[in-house]
Protein backbone atom coordinates (compact mmCIF):
# COMPACT_ATOMS: atom_id res chain seq x y z
CA UNK A 1 0.00 0.00 0.00
CA UNK A 2 3.16 2.23 -0.48
CA UNK A 3 2.72 5.60 -3.05
CA UNK A 4 5.37 5.45 -5.60
CA UNK A 5 7.35 8.02 -4.40
CA UNK A 6 9.01 9.12 -7.81
CA UNK A 7 5.41 9.56 -9.45
CA UNK A 8 4.37 11.60 -6.47
CA UNK A 9 7.75 14.11 -6.76
CA UNK A 10 6.82 15.16 -10.34
CA UNK A 11 3.39 14.37 -11.54
CA UNK A 12 0.38 15.50 -10.12
CA UNK A 13 -2.00 12.53 -9.27
CA UNK A 14 -5.57 13.08 -11.03
CA UNK A 15 -8.79 12.87 -8.96
CA UNK A 16 -11.29 14.97 -11.21
CA UNK A 17 -13.97 12.46 -12.60
CA UNK A 18 -13.19 13.47 -16.06
CA UNK A 19 -9.40 13.29 -16.07
CA UNK A 20 -10.12 9.55 -14.61
CA UNK A 21 -12.23 8.56 -17.96
CA UNK A 22 -9.45 10.14 -19.64
CA UNK A 23 -7.12 7.83 -18.18
CA UNK A 24 -9.40 4.87 -18.49
CA UNK A 25 -10.08 5.94 -21.84
CA UNK A 26 -6.08 5.67 -22.95
CA UNK A 27 -5.47 2.45 -21.50
CA UNK A 28 -8.59 1.11 -23.12
CA UNK A 29 -7.38 2.18 -26.68
CA UNK A 30 -3.48 1.16 -26.66
CA UNK A 31 -4.92 -2.18 -25.83
CA UNK A 32 -6.99 -2.70 -28.67
CA UNK A 33 -6.83 -5.02 -30.92
CA UNK A 34 -4.51 -6.89 -28.46
CA UNK A 35 -6.25 -10.80 -28.08
CA UNK A 36 -7.54 -9.75 -24.29
CA UNK A 37 -8.58 -5.96 -23.21
CA UNK A 38 -7.70 -4.65 -20.11
CA UNK A 39 -11.35 -3.43 -18.63
CA UNK A 40 -11.48 -0.25 -16.81
CA UNK A 41 -8.36 0.72 -14.87
CA UNK A 42 -10.79 0.86 -11.85
CA UNK A 43 -10.93 -2.78 -11.73
CA UNK A 44 -7.87 -2.93 -9.88
CA UNK A 45 -7.81 -3.11 -6.10
CA UNK A 46 -8.17 0.88 -5.10
CA UNK A 47 -5.04 0.95 -2.52
CA UNK A 48 -2.81 0.63 -5.73
CA UNK A 49 -4.37 3.35 -8.18
CA UNK A 50 -2.29 6.08 -6.66
CA UNK A 51 0.66 3.90 -9.13
CA UNK A 52 -0.82 4.74 -11.68
CA UNK A 53 -1.24 8.37 -11.27
CA UNK A 54 -4.74 8.63 -9.35
CA UNK A 55 -6.02 10.03 -6.13
CA UNK A 56 -9.17 8.50 -4.57
CA UNK A 57 -10.97 11.30 -2.97
CA UNK A 58 -13.94 11.91 -1.10
CA UNK A 59 -15.46 13.45 -4.24
CA UNK A 60 -14.79 10.37 -6.58
CA UNK A 61 -14.60 7.33 -4.57
CA UNK A 62 -18.46 6.20 -5.38
CA UNK A 63 -17.89 6.71 -8.80
CA UNK A 64 -14.48 4.55 -8.85
CA UNK A 65 -16.06 1.94 -7.02
CA UNK A 66 -19.38 2.02 -9.55
CA UNK A 67 -17.12 2.19 -12.80
CA UNK A 68 -14.99 -0.74 -12.06
CA UNK A 69 -18.18 -2.90 -10.63
CA UNK A 70 -19.82 -2.49 -13.94
CA UNK A 71 -16.57 -3.59 -16.22
CA UNK A 72 -16.12 -6.82 -13.49
CA UNK A 73 -20.21 -6.89 -14.28
CA UNK A 74 -20.44 -5.96 -18.07
CA UNK A 75 -17.59 -9.22 -17.95
CA UNK A 76 -19.59 -11.54 -16.27
CA UNK A 77 -22.94 -11.13 -17.12
CA UNK A 78 -23.41 -13.33 -20.30
CA UNK A 79 -20.26 -15.45 -18.88
CA UNK A 80 -21.46 -19.28 -20.26
CA UNK A 81 -18.78 -21.64 -19.80
CA UNK A 82 -16.25 -20.44 -21.88
CA UNK A 83 -14.59 -17.75 -19.81
CA UNK A 84 -14.41 -21.13 -17.48
CA UNK A 85 -13.08 -23.01 -19.77
CA UNK A 86 -10.18 -20.24 -20.75
CA UNK A 87 -9.31 -19.91 -17.64
CA UNK A 88 -8.63 -23.44 -16.52
CA UNK A 89 -7.12 -23.86 -19.61
CA UNK A 90 -4.33 -21.49 -18.75
CA UNK A 91 -4.18 -22.47 -15.42
CA UNK A 92 -2.73 -25.85 -16.81
CA UNK A 93 -0.71 -24.00 -19.68
CA UNK A 94 0.78 -21.67 -17.53
CA UNK A 95 2.03 -24.46 -14.98
CA UNK A 96 0.12 -24.08 -12.28
CA UNK A 97 -0.72 -27.60 -10.94
CA UNK A 98 -3.37 -26.44 -8.97
CA UNK A 99 -6.19 -24.30 -9.98
CA UNK A 100 -9.86 -23.30 -8.84
CA UNK A 101 -10.61 -27.13 -8.41
CA UNK A 102 -8.09 -27.11 -5.75
CA UNK A 103 -9.09 -24.13 -3.77
CA UNK A 104 -12.14 -25.19 -3.64
CA UNK A 105 -11.25 -28.51 -2.48
CA UNK A 106 -9.08 -26.77 0.45
CA UNK A 107 -12.24 -24.63 1.50
CA UNK A 108 -14.24 -27.12 1.40
CA UNK A 109 -12.76 -29.46 3.90
CA UNK A 110 -12.01 -26.25 6.37
CA UNK A 111 -15.62 -25.62 6.27
CA UNK A 112 -16.84 -29.24 6.95
CA UNK A 113 -13.83 -29.07 9.76
CA UNK A 114 -16.09 -25.78 11.28
CA UNK A 115 -18.89 -27.10 10.76
CA UNK A 116 -18.25 -30.22 12.55
CA UNK A 117 -17.11 -28.53 15.34
CA UNK A 118 -19.79 -25.85 15.67
CA UNK A 119 -22.91 -28.20 15.32
CA UNK A 120 -22.67 -29.95 18.39
CA UNK A 121 -26.11 -30.46 19.91
CA UNK A 122 -27.11 -27.29 22.09
CA UNK A 123 -29.68 -27.72 24.92
CA UNK A 124 -31.23 -30.86 23.22
CA UNK A 125 -31.57 -28.86 20.19
CA UNK A 126 -29.35 -29.70 17.11
CA UNK A 127 -28.20 -26.13 15.30
CA UNK A 128 -28.80 -25.58 12.18
CA UNK A 129 -26.63 -23.23 9.27
CA UNK A 130 -27.26 -20.60 7.13
CA UNK A 131 -24.37 -20.63 4.17
CA UNK A 132 -23.84 -18.29 1.10
CA UNK A 133 -21.65 -18.87 -1.38
CA UNK A 134 -21.14 -15.30 -2.48
CA UNK A 135 -20.00 -15.71 -6.34
CA UNK A 136 -21.12 -19.14 -6.78
CA UNK A 137 -20.39 -19.06 -10.34
CA UNK A 138 -21.55 -22.68 -11.67
CA UNK A 139 -22.03 -24.18 -8.52
CA UNK A 140 -17.86 -25.50 -7.86
CA UNK A 141 -18.13 -24.41 -4.24
CA UNK A 142 -21.27 -25.89 -2.65
CA UNK A 143 -20.54 -28.88 -4.65
CA UNK A 144 -17.50 -29.27 -3.12
CA UNK A 145 -18.47 -28.74 0.16
CA UNK A 146 -21.36 -31.56 -0.41
CA UNK A 147 -18.60 -33.59 -1.92
CA UNK A 148 -16.12 -33.34 1.00
CA UNK A 149 -19.56 -34.31 3.09
CA UNK A 150 -19.87 -36.92 1.22
CA UNK A 151 -16.60 -38.47 1.20
CA UNK A 152 -15.18 -37.62 5.21
CA UNK A 153 -16.33 -40.12 7.93
CA UNK A 154 -19.53 -39.32 9.38
CA UNK A 155 -20.22 -35.92 7.98
CA UNK A 156 -23.15 -36.70 5.58
CA UNK A 157 -25.76 -35.33 7.69
CA UNK A 158 -24.13 -32.27 7.91
CA UNK A 159 -25.90 -31.65 4.60
CA UNK A 160 -29.26 -31.76 6.49
CA UNK A 161 -28.58 -29.33 8.97
CA UNK A 162 -27.38 -26.47 6.20
CA UNK A 163 -29.43 -24.39 4.31
CA UNK A 164 -27.51 -23.23 1.26
CA UNK A 165 -27.94 -19.15 -0.33
CA UNK A 166 -26.33 -19.60 -3.68
CA UNK A 167 -25.78 -15.95 -4.98
CA UNK A 168 -24.42 -15.45 -8.31
CA UNK A 169 -25.45 -12.54 -10.80
CA UNK A 170 -25.30 -14.69 -13.86
CA UNK A 171 -28.85 -16.48 -14.54
CA UNK A 172 -27.11 -18.90 -16.79
CA UNK A 173 -24.66 -19.62 -14.35
CA UNK A 174 -27.12 -19.91 -11.41
CA UNK A 175 -29.15 -22.42 -13.93
CA UNK A 176 -26.58 -24.73 -14.03
CA UNK A 177 -25.82 -24.54 -10.15
CA UNK A 178 -29.70 -25.40 -9.93
CA UNK A 179 -29.33 -28.57 -12.11
CA UNK A 180 -26.01 -29.49 -10.73
CA UNK A 181 -27.59 -29.43 -6.79
CA UNK A 182 -30.60 -31.48 -8.41
CA UNK A 183 -28.22 -34.49 -9.21
CA UNK A 184 -26.89 -34.31 -6.26
CA UNK A 185 -26.93 -37.25 -3.53
CA UNK A 186 -26.79 -35.04 -0.83
CA UNK A 187 -30.01 -32.57 -1.00
CA UNK A 188 -29.35 -29.08 1.29
CA UNK A 189 -31.92 -26.77 1.58
CA UNK A 190 -31.41 -24.52 -1.01
CA UNK A 191 -32.33 -21.38 -1.97
CA UNK A 192 -30.83 -18.96 -5.33
CA UNK A 193 -30.27 -15.52 -5.50
CA UNK A 194 -29.88 -13.53 -8.64
CA UNK A 195 -27.71 -10.92 -7.72
CA UNK A 196 -24.53 -8.77 -6.99
CA UNK A 197 -23.23 -9.22 -3.73
CA UNK A 198 -22.97 -5.84 -2.58
CA UNK A 199 -26.67 -5.03 -3.62
CA UNK A 200 -27.74 -8.28 -2.09
CA UNK A 201 -26.18 -7.76 1.34
CA UNK A 202 -27.40 -4.18 1.87
CA UNK A 203 -31.28 -5.55 1.53
CA UNK A 204 -30.17 -8.12 4.51
CA UNK A 205 -30.75 -8.08 7.50
CA UNK A 206 -28.16 -8.08 10.43
CA UNK A 207 -26.73 -11.18 11.69
CA UNK A 208 -28.63 -13.33 8.81
CA UNK A 209 -25.85 -15.59 7.98
CA UNK A 210 -23.84 -18.62 10.12
CA UNK A 211 -21.31 -18.80 7.81
CA UNK A 212 -20.15 -17.12 3.84
CA UNK A 213 -18.03 -19.20 1.82
CA UNK A 214 -16.46 -17.67 -1.64
CA UNK A 215 -14.27 -18.68 -4.09
CA UNK A 216 -12.66 -16.70 -6.83
CA UNK A 217 -14.59 -13.63 -6.15
CA UNK A 218 -13.25 -11.28 -3.96
CA UNK A 219 -10.19 -10.08 -6.48
CA UNK A 220 -13.42 -8.51 -8.52
CA UNK A 221 -13.55 -6.19 -6.17
CA UNK A 222 -11.71 -2.91 -5.97
CA UNK A 223 -12.79 -1.81 -2.65
CA UNK A 224 -13.63 -3.63 0.68
CA UNK A 225 -17.74 -2.31 0.86
CA UNK A 226 -18.32 -6.46 0.29
CA UNK A 227 -16.18 -6.99 4.01
CA UNK A 228 -17.98 -4.67 6.52
CA UNK A 229 -21.59 -5.84 4.46
CA UNK A 230 -20.45 -9.37 4.56
CA UNK A 231 -19.40 -9.16 8.58
CA UNK A 232 -22.88 -7.35 9.31
CA UNK A 233 -24.67 -9.91 7.68
CA UNK A 234 -23.03 -12.95 9.88
CA UNK A 235 -24.09 -13.74 13.16
CA UNK A 236 -22.06 -13.27 16.33
CA UNK A 237 -20.18 -16.01 16.09
CA UNK A 238 -20.51 -16.41 12.16
CA UNK A 239 -17.54 -17.21 9.95
CA UNK A 240 -16.23 -16.59 6.32
CA UNK A 241 -13.90 -19.25 4.25
CA UNK A 242 -12.42 -17.09 1.48
CA UNK A 243 -10.18 -19.09 -1.48
CA UNK A 244 -8.88 -16.50 -3.40
CA UNK A 245 -5.88 -15.49 -5.77
CA UNK A 246 -3.21 -13.11 -4.39
CA UNK A 247 -0.80 -11.28 -6.50
CA UNK A 248 0.34 -7.71 -6.94
CA UNK A 249 1.00 -7.56 -10.80
CA UNK A 250 -1.33 -4.72 -11.14
CA UNK A 251 -0.06 -2.18 -7.96
CA UNK A 252 2.23 -0.27 -10.39
CA UNK A 253 1.26 0.19 -14.35
CA UNK A 254 5.47 -0.97 -14.71
CA UNK A 255 4.01 -4.68 -14.77
CA UNK A 256 1.93 -3.96 -17.54
CA UNK A 257 4.92 -3.43 -19.94
CA UNK A 258 6.22 -6.86 -20.38
CA UNK A 259 2.39 -7.91 -20.44
CA UNK A 260 1.33 -6.18 -23.25
CA UNK A 261 4.66 -7.22 -25.03
CA UNK A 262 3.30 -10.75 -24.55
CA UNK A 263 -0.21 -9.81 -25.67
CA UNK A 264 1.69 -8.93 -29.04
CA UNK A 265 1.69 -5.02 -28.61
CA UNK A 266 4.32 -2.78 -30.81
CA UNK A 267 6.95 -0.80 -29.61
CA UNK A 268 5.28 2.34 -30.44
CA UNK A 269 2.63 1.48 -28.44
CA UNK A 270 4.61 0.22 -25.27
CA UNK A 271 6.45 3.55 -25.32
CA UNK A 272 2.75 5.57 -25.42
CA UNK A 273 2.11 3.58 -22.55
CA UNK A 274 5.38 4.31 -20.58
CA UNK A 275 5.01 8.09 -21.53
CA UNK A 276 1.73 7.77 -20.47
CA UNK A 277 2.43 6.60 -17.00
CA UNK A 278 5.67 7.87 -16.58
CA UNK A 279 7.20 4.81 -16.44
CA UNK A 280 11.14 4.52 -15.87
CA UNK A 281 13.65 1.77 -16.23
CA UNK A 282 13.97 -0.50 -13.10
CA UNK A 283 10.48 0.71 -11.58
CA UNK A 284 8.56 -3.02 -11.80
CA UNK A 285 12.72 -4.06 -9.89
CA UNK A 286 12.04 -1.50 -7.35
CA UNK A 287 8.89 -2.60 -6.49
CA UNK A 288 9.36 -6.16 -6.27
CA UNK A 289 12.27 -5.32 -4.40
CA UNK A 290 9.85 -4.61 -1.53
CA UNK A 291 7.82 -8.07 -1.89
CA UNK A 292 8.28 -11.14 0.27
CA UNK A 293 10.14 -14.30 -1.63
CA UNK A 294 6.34 -15.75 -1.94
CA UNK A 295 4.57 -12.35 -3.40
CA UNK A 296 7.24 -12.41 -5.96
CA UNK A 297 6.82 -16.52 -6.33
CA UNK A 298 3.16 -15.16 -6.72
CA UNK A 299 3.98 -12.43 -9.57
CA UNK A 300 6.05 -14.66 -11.44
CA UNK A 301 3.51 -17.48 -11.66
CA UNK A 302 0.60 -14.87 -12.23
CA UNK A 303 2.85 -12.97 -15.63
CA UNK A 304 2.61 -16.70 -16.73
CA UNK A 305 -1.04 -16.92 -16.07
CA UNK A 306 -1.72 -14.10 -17.83
CA UNK A 307 0.36 -15.08 -21.00
CA UNK A 308 -1.58 -18.24 -21.17
CA UNK A 309 -4.59 -16.58 -20.82
CA UNK A 310 -4.04 -14.74 -23.50
CA UNK A 311 -3.41 -17.75 -25.86
CA UNK A 312 -6.29 -19.20 -24.63
CA UNK A 313 -8.51 -16.05 -26.20
CA UNK A 314 -6.80 -15.93 -29.20
CA UNK A 315 -8.72 -19.08 -30.11
CA UNK A 316 -12.07 -17.70 -28.31
CA UNK A 317 -12.28 -14.27 -30.21
CA UNK A 318 -15.24 -11.54 -29.03
CA UNK A 319 -17.16 -14.87 -27.52
CA UNK A 320 -15.50 -13.98 -24.30
CA UNK A 321 -15.43 -10.76 -22.66
CA UNK A 322 -12.54 -12.26 -20.59
CA UNK A 323 -10.21 -8.94 -19.15
CA UNK A 324 -6.62 -8.73 -17.45
CA UNK A 325 -7.19 -6.44 -14.98
CA UNK A 326 -8.47 -7.26 -11.76
CA UNK A 327 -8.58 -6.41 -7.85
CA UNK A 328 -5.61 -9.30 -6.97
CA UNK A 329 -4.15 -7.94 -3.92
CA UNK A 330 -1.25 -9.21 -1.75
CA UNK A 331 -2.31 -11.60 1.28
CA UNK A 332 -0.63 -9.28 3.08
CA UNK A 333 -3.12 -6.65 1.87
CA UNK A 334 -6.21 -8.82 2.64
CA UNK A 335 -5.53 -9.54 5.73
CA UNK A 336 -5.20 -6.22 6.83
CA UNK A 337 -8.76 -5.54 4.86
CA UNK A 338 -10.07 -8.34 6.72
CA UNK A 339 -8.80 -7.01 10.29
CA UNK A 340 -9.97 -3.46 9.96
CA UNK A 341 -13.73 -4.75 8.51
CA UNK A 342 -13.70 -6.32 11.71
CA UNK A 343 -12.61 -9.80 10.92
CA UNK A 344 -10.20 -12.24 13.24
CA UNK A 345 -8.04 -14.07 10.87
CA UNK A 346 -5.19 -14.46 13.26
CA UNK A 347 -5.14 -18.70 14.07
CA UNK A 348 -3.76 -18.41 18.04
CA UNK A 349 -6.82 -16.00 18.27
CA UNK A 350 -9.21 -17.85 16.55
CA UNK A 351 -8.30 -21.32 18.49
CA UNK A 352 -8.80 -19.18 21.49
CA UNK A 353 -12.02 -17.41 20.73
CA UNK A 354 -14.27 -19.17 18.30
CA UNK A 355 -15.16 -23.25 19.08
CA UNK A 356 -14.95 -23.75 15.14
CA UNK A 357 -11.71 -23.79 15.13
CA UNK A 358 -10.00 -25.70 17.92
CA UNK A 359 -8.49 -28.19 15.91
CA UNK A 360 -7.54 -26.22 13.24
CA UNK A 361 -3.92 -26.18 12.19
CA UNK A 362 -2.87 -23.17 10.24
CA UNK A 363 -4.60 -20.35 8.13
CA UNK A 364 -4.33 -18.90 5.79
CA UNK A 365 -4.25 -22.09 3.98
CA UNK A 366 -1.50 -21.97 1.33
CA UNK A 367 -1.80 -24.26 -1.38
CA UNK A 368 1.68 -23.67 -2.73
CA UNK A 369 4.57 -24.06 -0.40
CA UNK A 370 6.60 -21.37 -1.82
CA UNK A 371 4.13 -18.62 -3.04
CA UNK A 372 1.34 -16.98 -1.81
CA UNK A 373 -0.71 -17.03 -5.24
CA UNK A 374 -3.55 -19.46 -3.87
CA UNK A 375 -4.92 -19.46 -0.64
CA UNK A 376 -7.74 -20.32 1.67
CA UNK A 377 -8.64 -17.29 4.51
CA UNK A 378 -10.79 -18.23 7.47
CA UNK A 379 -11.78 -15.32 9.40
CA UNK A 380 -14.46 -15.30 12.10
CA UNK A 381 -16.23 -11.82 13.01
CA UNK A 382 -14.87 -10.04 15.96
CA UNK A 383 -18.05 -8.89 18.02
CA UNK A 384 -16.97 -5.12 19.60
C1 LIG B 1 -13.99 -17.22 -11.15
S1 LIG B 1 -15.71 -17.37 -10.87
C2 LIG B 1 -15.74 -18.41 -9.44
C3 LIG B 1 -17.01 -19.19 -9.32
C4 LIG B 1 -17.07 -20.20 -8.16
N1 LIG B 1 -17.01 -19.55 -6.88
C5 LIG B 1 -15.98 -21.23 -8.28
O1 LIG B 1 -15.09 -21.31 -7.45
O2 LIG B 1 -16.04 -21.97 -9.28
C6 LIG B 1 -16.15 -15.79 -10.22
C7 LIG B 1 -17.67 -15.62 -10.05
O3 LIG B 1 -17.88 -14.45 -9.27
C8 LIG B 1 -19.04 -13.80 -9.73
N2 LIG B 1 -18.95 -12.39 -9.33
C9 LIG B 1 -18.10 -11.44 -9.79
N3 LIG B 1 -18.34 -10.26 -9.18
C10 LIG B 1 -19.36 -10.49 -8.31
C11 LIG B 1 -20.08 -9.66 -7.39
N4 LIG B 1 -19.79 -8.36 -7.24
N5 LIG B 1 -21.08 -10.22 -6.68
C12 LIG B 1 -21.37 -11.54 -6.81
N6 LIG B 1 -20.73 -12.36 -7.68
C13 LIG B 1 -19.74 -11.84 -8.40
C14 LIG B 1 -18.99 -14.00 -11.24
O4 LIG B 1 -20.27 -13.86 -11.84
C15 LIG B 1 -18.42 -15.41 -11.36
O5 LIG B 1 -19.42 -16.37 -11.50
Amino acid sequence: MRLNEAVSECVRLKEAIPELEEIDAFVTNVCRGLPMMPGSIFRIAAQYLENWGISITHANRDWVEARGQKSYHDEWKEGTGESNDAIEGAIEKSGLIYGNKDLNSVLADTVVQLLTNMSDTIRGRSRTFAIMDAGAGTGDTTIAILDSMLSSVGTAALASKCHFYILEPSFKRLEEVYKRLEEHPLKPGKTFIASNLEEHLRNTRNETYDMVVSNAVFHHMGFPTHLKLLRESLAKDGVMVVGDWYTSVWQHPAYLVPILRDLGASDITVRRFENFFHIRKGDMEEQERRLTKHQREANTQMFSYVSALADELRGVGSKSQLCFLEAHESLDDRLGKLKAAGFETDMAELKRNYRGFINMKNNPRHLYQKSDIACVVSAAKICR
